[in-house]
């Protein structure tokens, strides 16, 4: 056992050693451990604060996995207030700004360009080196108390090294780079959630969550661009930045000191190219007076200062004609109208399709068909259409309805209120629906069946082999061998035939039996319930153990559990309310796929340890199945045959005479299910 004074300085060493670690990850991009080492030293230290709770430090890097749940964001002030920037979009207005700054100055000015960061600002609040508070920018002059979350965050210093001052504000901007922001909507949409439209609003939502550890969960980031309070060390905004950047924090290294107009301009047009090789997204760039003292004397408006200006790059945008409206349906049910366009180029490639987005802003934009529409390409995954040209409208511009039934069932669309989206609710007989589930279920994350993808998926339903998940277990060799057809690969006109010889059916078959040892949680995902992510899946699994506890469980059971809301709890409710889906789970289990979780955890005592315990004959409470994992969680071995070796029988009704005359030939102690029970100490009732 340690002292608890090895206690606290093993302690202090690992939370130190972690925090650099860290650092040299998030921050510098340049670990010198493994993941795995760096995992190791984390659970010991967390391991060593559990045992030891007193000596844990504020800045521990076990914090950052968050665990603290805010209902309500506390809105605290801002001690300087957080303004914004103007905006100008072109050169001219650029010279303008300048203008008045030599004029107001009566001086030379240096500038400091920098990328505009597409995120939520954040503020930050050190105290004697350490992460005293983190606010949202709300109004500018109070915002909401975000720390929990932020703390999650890694590449923000939980504690400061060097020579910082001891108090003082930073701000920068949080965000979500592309490749991460592309994987999340994955998952959602995986999920039956909506996606996020663009990396910003993944950031600003992904900060707002109640649930710390959730936020741990999102790949944040975050670049610091404003240094503000008494004692910092330079008198320039540029020395200061880099002052920060040793004491730990991320200064982005795209930042330039520029003594004429000129250096900034060419600083806006490298970038209006190199934004394109970012992994993160930028709008513009932003110009601010270097020195302090000129900072000061050109002063602020209510809204924003007059030592700084944003200069916006302006979304590509095209104009062409809209040929026609095609509405799609998603796994979910969810109708999305799409455009088709006259194939127009934009950015690097052509636009032949549009997000029309929702029912609502075809309205608010009046949008036609025929009409010449504006088309814009930001951090969309597709294209959106911004608005029409009102010039281009012709006599043939028609306006169009939006769908009263489903396009592909004729099922009545419904709208949830407060929702701008129509969804079809035929979610059992839709065709996109139902085929949607399917590719859901056999996906990587749920039961991950990859010798089925979404080309023979469509192929079986087409030939109407299956029409369900449940549908996948009851497939035979003589079902799938030797179907085949042409198909239109996606994106091209190439066309490919996909056929399934023996190989393939075995490969599907092999696939579909080794499904079934699918954690209990992975099949709750893999059933596709609206709002069921991965995250909650699990939840779900641990809290019930098994489906039937689930599906009996009342709304005030369901939200009760940490992190299922309303939302999630009426979705389960309505799932299973819904005859089909209790079907499809009688079929899923009949199959033998897991529908509880694996008990295979610690025993739950040592009762029975190092014993070899066989039933025999009709038992009261249990099955042979459930009496054997009885005897295993209590540390036992269940046998079937009854030998010299054998340490008890359990005696049922109508119990084998043979056996029972083997336990007395051997002498092994013959007991009944209620005695076992006791020995188990097995609760009544
Ligand atoms: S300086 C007083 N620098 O743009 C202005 N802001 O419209 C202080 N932003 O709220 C902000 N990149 O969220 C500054 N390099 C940068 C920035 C930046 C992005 C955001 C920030 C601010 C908004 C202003």
């Amino acid at each position: 056992m340690m002292t608890n004074e090895e206690a606290r300085s093993r302690i202090e060493l690992l939370t130190r050693e972690l925090n650099d670690h860290n650092y040299r990850y998030y921050v510098l991009s340049g670990p010198v451990i493994s993941d795995y080492d760096f995992d190791m030293l984390l659970e010991e230290l967390d391991a060593l604060e559990k045992a030891f709770p007193q000596y844990a430090l504020p800045d521990s890097p076990t914090r950052r996995v968050g665990g603290d749940i805010t209902k309500d964001f506390i809105q605290t002030p801002h001690e300087y207030p957080m303004l914004s920037l103007s905006n100008t979009y072109s050169e001219a207005e650029l010279t303008d700004f300048h203008n008045r700054v030599v004029k107001q100055t009566g001086e030379d000015v240096e500038y400091v360009c920098e990328l505009k960061y597409d995120g939520v600002s954040i503020s930050l609040t050190y105290r004697d080196g350490l992460l005293q508070s983190a606010v949202t920018r709300g109004d500018g002059a109070k915002g909401d108390d975000v720390t929990a979350n932020v703390k999650t965050i890694r590449s923000i210093p939980l504690r400061l090294k060097g020579n910082y001052p001891s108090g003082f504000v930073i701000r920068g901007e949080i965000f979500i780079p592309l490749d991460a922001f592309r994987r999340i909507n994955e998952e959602r949409v995986a999920s039956g959630e909506a996606p996020f439209a663009n990396p910003r609003n993944a950031a600003s939502g992904s900060i707002k969550m109640q649930d710390s550890s959730a936020v741990a969960g999102r790949p944040l980031d975050c670049f610091l661009y404003l240094l503000l309070g008494n004692g910092l060390p330079h008198d320039n905004h540029y020395d200061n930045m880099m002052a920060a950047r040793k004491w730990g924090f991320k200064v982005p290294p795209y930042i330039a000191k520029c003594s004429a107009l000129q250096e900034v301009i060419d600083f806006i047009h490298e970038w209006d190219t190199g934004r394109k090789e970012l992994p993160f997204e930028i709008d513009g760039v932003v110009v601010k007076v270097n020195n302090y003292q000129q900072q000061e004397e050109l002063g602020s408006t209510a809204k924003s200062p007059r030592w700084a200006i944003a200069y916006k790059y302006k979304a590509e945008r095209a104009v062409t004609k809209l040929l026609s409206v095609d509405f799609q349906v998603g796994r979910t049910g969810a109708v999305t109208p799409v455009a088709n366009l006259e194939p127009v180029f934009l950015a690097g490639t052509t636009v032949k399709r549009a997000s029309l987005h929702n029912a609502d802003i075809i309205q608010t934009l009046d949008i036609r068909i025929n009409d010449r529409v504006y088309v814009e390409k930001g951090g969309e995954i597709i294209p959106k259409i911004v608005g029409v040209d009102p010039e281009g409208r012709t006599d043939d511009s028609m306006p169009f309805t939006y769908l009263v039934n489903c396009p592909e069932c004729g099922t009545k669309l419904i709208r949830k209120p407060g929702e701008a989206i129509y969804y079809c609710p035929n979610e059992n007989n839709c065709p996109p629906q139902i085929r949607g589930k399917v590719e859901h279920f056999i996906s990587r994350n749920a039961m991950d069946i990859d010798s089925l993808g979404e080309g023979k998926i469509a192929l079986l339903f087409e030939k109407g082999i299956i029409a369900d998940p449940a549908d996948l277990f009851d497939l035979r060799y003589e079902d799938l061998m030797g179907i085949e057809k042409t198909i239109e690969a996606s994106g091209d006109k190439t066309e490919r035939r996909i056929g399934f010889r023996e190989k393939t059916v075995e490969n599907i078959l092999k696939g579909i039996e080794e499904a079934k040892k699918q954690p209990f949680e992975k099949v709750l995902f893999a059933l596709g319930i609206r709002y069921v992510g991965q995250t909650v899946a699990k939840k779900l699994a641990q809290q019930f153990r098994n489906i039937d506890h689930l599906m009996a469980a009342g709304y005030d059971e369901l939200i009760g559990v940490d992190e299922i809301g309303e939302r999630i709890a009426e979705s389960l409710l309505g799932y299973f309310s819904v005859s089909a889906n209790r079907h499809r789970i009688d079929r899923l289990r009949k199959a033998g796929l897991r529908l509880e979780l694996e008990e295979t955890a610690k025993p739950l005592s040592d009762a029975l340890k190092g014993k070899t315990i066989v039933a025999s004959g009709r038992l009261e409470k249990f099955s042979r199945d459930e009496i054997h994992r009885l005897i295993e969680q209590h540390g036992g071995k269940p046998s079937s045959a009854v030998s010299k070796k054998t340490g008890l029988l359990i005696a049922g009704e109508n119990i084998g005479p043979n056996k029972l005359a083997k336990a007395l030939e051997w002498g092994v102690p013959v007991i009944s299910e209620e005695e076992f029970l006791a020995l188990i100490n097995y609760p009544e009732g």
